[in-house]
This record gives C-alpha cells, sequence and structure tokens, in this order.
C-alpha cells in the first residue's frame, strides 16, 4: 500500500483531560473530559477531515515538581491535574469511527509486556487494524512513587529497559503466526498448536513464556510512535518508530532534527520515508490575522503565569520554583525533556523573557507558531512541509473541542486544495494511511539490533 509522498500526514493531540492550562477556560473550551460522547465527537470531527490518527498523551501521576506540590497542578488545571486511561478511552473512540488511527501512551518503565502487548492487539483487533503505541519511558520520580519506587530511573537503563520491553511485545505479537487462527468446526481445529509458540524469553529486565492470548493482529505490529529528544531517545526511536513526534521553536531546529532522525534511521538499515516525523502545530485561525493576534493574546490572558511554570518544571524535571521569577531561565542540567529544555532556551534568547514571561508563554504556547487566517496558517504549515522539516504534523487544540473543528473546516480543505493533504482515506488500517508495510513476523529483530549491513546481527 504506498500514498503519494507529497501528502503530508496528520495526527492530532487530543488531551484526556484539560490539557493546556489557559485552555479549559476558554469559552471555546467544553469540558466533556469524563464521557465518552465527547472523544468520539472529536474522534468523528478528526475522522471527517481525513486524519491519520487521533494520539492521546499520558503521565502516570499528578506532577509536584514546583515547589513539591500539586497545588498548581490541580488549582489551574495544568497538563497533569486530570488524566484518563487512553486505551479504554480509544476503545470508545473506535466504536464510533471507522477509519481514524488510534494511538494510546504506554510507558515501558511502569508496566509489563504482556498485559500491554495484549492490551494493545486487543485494540488492533477492535478497531480492523488502527491501533498505534507512543512509547515512552516517562521522566518523574513523581510517577515512580506510584509504583513502589522513590526515584524514576536514570535515562541509559530507562531505554535499556524499553529496549527488551519492545522486543518483548514484538515477540509476543509474532507468537501466533498470521494464519494460526483456523476455526474450522468440521475438524475440529481452533487454533493449529503448531502455528501458536512460546516465546521464552529471559533477559535482563523481563522474563516472559508467553504466547500471548490474542492472535496476530490486523498490523502484525500496532504502528509504534515514539518521542525520545536526547541523543538515547533518537537513536531509539529511529530504530523502533514508525512515527515520530516532536516540537520545535523554529523551522531551522526542525529541519536540523528531521535531518538527524532520517539520517539515524537509515544508519540502522532502514528508508528514510519508514519513519514519518510530525512536529507539534497549535494553530490559532480567525478571519483576519489581527483577529487571530487577539485570540492568541486573550488565550495568553487566561494562563496564570504558574500555571506554565508548573507543566514546564514538569516537562523539565526541575524545580523552577528555586530560580528568580523575573530573570531568564539560567543554563539547567535537564533531567527530563530535552526537547522542550531546547525550545524554552530558542524562546527565552529570542524574546528576551524572564522566568515568568516564560511561565505565561509555556502555558499558552502554540508550537509552530501558526496564528492567521486559515490561509495563513497554511502557508506556515506548507512550508515547513515543503522545506523538509516534517513529513506531515501533530495538531494541537488552543481549545477542545473548537479549535478541531476550525481546523476541519477551513484548513484542512485549504490543505486539499494546494494538494498536500488527502480528500479520501486510500485504505483501511493505520499503516495504510501512513503508507508503511505490515511487519512480517521476526521483523522486530532489526530494529532491535540494527541492520545496517543487511545482516542481523
Ligand atoms: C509531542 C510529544 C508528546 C509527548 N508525550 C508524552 C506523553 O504523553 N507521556 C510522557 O511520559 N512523555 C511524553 N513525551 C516525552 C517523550 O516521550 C520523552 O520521554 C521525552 O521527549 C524525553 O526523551 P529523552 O529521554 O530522550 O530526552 C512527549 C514528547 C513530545 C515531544
Amino acid at each position: 500500500m504506498s500514498t503519494p509522498q507529497n501528502k503530508m500526514h496528520l495526527a492530532a493531540f487530543v488531551t484526556a483531560g484539560p490539557g493546556r492550562p489557559g485552555g479549559w477556560r476558554h469559552p471555546g473550551s467544553e469540558p466533556g473530559w469524563l464521557s465518552a460522547s465527547y472523544y468520539q465527537h472529536i474522534g468523528r470531527v478528526l475522522e471527517q477531515g481525513k486524519f491519520d490518527l487521533m494520539f492521546l498523551p499520558d503521565i502516570l501521576s499528578v506532577p509536584d515538581r514546583l515547589g513539591g506540590s500539586m497545588d498548581s497542578q490541580l488549582r489551574y488545571g495544568a497538563l497533569g491535574s486530570l488524566r484518563l486511561d487512553p486505551t479504554p478511552v480509544l476503545s470508545a473512540v473506535a466504536a464510533a469511527t471507522s477509519h481514524l488511527g488510534l494511538a494510546a501512551t504506554i510507558s515501558t518503565s511502569y508496566f509489563d509486556p504482556f498485559p500491554v502487548a495484549r492490551s494493545l492487539s486487543t485494540l488492533d483487533h477492535l478497531s480492523d487494524g488502527r491501533a498505534a503505541w507512543n512509547v515512552v519511558t516517562s521522566f518523574q520520580d513523581s510517577e515512580a512513587r506510584n509504583f513502589g519506587e522513590d526515584r524514576h530511573i536514570d535515562r541509559d537503563q530507562r531505554y535499556a529497559r524499553a529496549d527488551e520491553f519492545l522486543e518483548v511485545a514484538c515477540k509476543l505479537w509474532d507468537s501466533w503466526e498470521d494464519d494460526a487462527l483456523v476455526f474450522d468446526a468440521e475438524t475440529p481445529l481452533f487454533a493449529d498448536p503448531d502455528r501458536v509458540h512460546s516465546i521464552d524469553h529471559k533477559g535482563d529486565w523481563f522474563n516472559v513464556r508467553g504466547p500471548l492470548n490474542t492472535p496476530r493482529s490486523p498490523q502484525g505490529y500496532p504502528v509504534i510512535i515514539q518521542a525520545g529528544a536526547s541523543p538515547k531517545g533518537r537513536d531509539f526511536a529511529a530504530r523502533w518508530s514508525d512515527v515520530i513526534f516532536c516540537s520545535h521553536a523554529s523551522l531551522e531546529s526542525a529541519k536540523d532534527f528531521y535531518q538527524d532522525i532520517k539520517a539515524r534511521a537509515v544508519a540502522h538499515g532502514r528508508r528514510a520515508e519508514d519513519v514519518k516525523i510530525l512536529p507539534m502545530a497549535t494553530p490559532i485561525i480567525g478571519p483576519t490575522t489581527e483577529a487571530a493576534r487577539e485570540t492568541e493574546a486573550r488565550l495568553f490572558e487566561l494562563v496564570p503565569p504558574l500555571a506554565g511554570l508548573s507543566t514546564l518544571a514538569y516537562h523539565l524535571d526541575i524545580d523552577l520554583s528555586e530560580l528568580p521569577l523575573d530573570e531568564p531561565l539560567p543554563d539547567v542540567d535537564v533531567p527530563g525533556v530535552q526537547g522542550h529544555y531546547q525550545e524554552v532556551v530558542e524562546m527565552t534568547r529570542r524574546e528576551g523573557l524572564t522566568l515568568r514571561e516564560l511561565g505565561k508563554k509555556y502555558g499558552g504556547r502554540t508550537e509552530g507558531s501558526f496564528v492567521g487566517t486559515a490561509a495563513e496558517v497554511t502557508d506556515g504549515m506548507a512550508q515547513w512541509f515543503t522545506e523538509g522539516a516534517c513529513d506531515g504534523f501533530t495538531v494541537g487544540s488552543v481549545h477542545t473541542p473548537g479549535a478541531f473543528e476550525d481546523f476541519v473546516r477551513q484548513v484542512v480543505p485549504e490543505l486539499q486544495r494546494r494538494g498536500l493533504f488527502r480528500t479520501e482515506y486510500e485504505g483501511t488500517t493505520l499503516r495504510d494511511h501512513l503508507a508503511l508495510d505490515r511487519p512480517e513476523t521476526g521483523q522486530w529483530h532489526d530494529r532491535r539490533h540494527g541492520n545496517a549491513d543487511g545482516d542481523n546481527g
């Protein structure tokens, strides 16, 4: 299955909770976070807009990185204040849609491969091949404390565990051969025991016998998504990912990242087009440029600085409450998300921001800075796409569901008119939409070890 390479791919970043601190206070925001119909409505809107997939981020704690307190997160409805479990939410969306890809964020640091592989296989079956997994390694001590540990494991260990986690998950997805479910009532032969295999995995982190108790799913493996930004994270993503999420403060840094990841993928023996890079873009669309800028300014007004700083403290994994608010963010060692740190360093320098201003800016930020009329937003997206900064975008919403409705009504037709985006789905599975091959049994081996020399070593 192949999609023309000159078409962009669109993922939607949908938080199963209030998301950005100012957004839920906007009049266009509906507080439907606790009802299935809210997510089903968003799914239908995105499918109407021919989006490739709907992506749900996740977090396994209420963050307390600002001053050791959850107060700012809860009070301001910041990023980690309320968050439903992505996989059941996506099952509800699967029932209301027929083409949209469904991506759940699941951490390799806190769960076990067997239930995760099973849950994603189940979603892939129930959705007829639309499941994806955003593989995260997590980065918060507050998350560790919900799983019997005081501190989160360090980055090298996180990625070592993630590597073995994916190996085990793939072995489990392969544990039923494609034709193992015979379902012959006459013989009788339900499943052929010769075509269902234990995996007998014994490793540094996991011992798993297998097999899985679900047959190989429509996509073979669900689509694998990753967002690592450190050198270790990029290497991991370049080997395992079908899709990479990222976030950049400028077109230049997006281009650098794009080239770096594609080169890493090729060095591991993959084709550059096997990895789709989708940076965040959170557009603000108005009838005129001025109207869009006014909406942006109003959104910033809705963000108390501490709300943004609370989320930034969580992302960087640094207690920013110890730093002076009226001076710029100093150089710091970041145990958390390197990509977000690079983004705020660039923003701080470019705009001469104090930490207080950065907090406001970060809380209400509109990644990719696509603010203007639908035509102007389309111009910006087209420029990133045609100049080699991305294969499409992960579209965020400043208020939900209204901003997605606006995007689908106004920007998608403009992208389609310019021949930059599909007008119809050409296949049914998420791999079809992304022009990705269905993995053969055993394909995990090349991803785990790299296959640059054409051998499997
Ligand atoms: C667009 C985007 C979405 C992300 N979503 C999540 C998420 O939902 N949950 C999470 O724990 N980490 C998330 N991350 C963080 C990454 O998974 C990763 O842990 C982080 O970039 C740190 O990578 P590094 O250890 O290689 O620096 C996201 C990152 C980006 C850029």
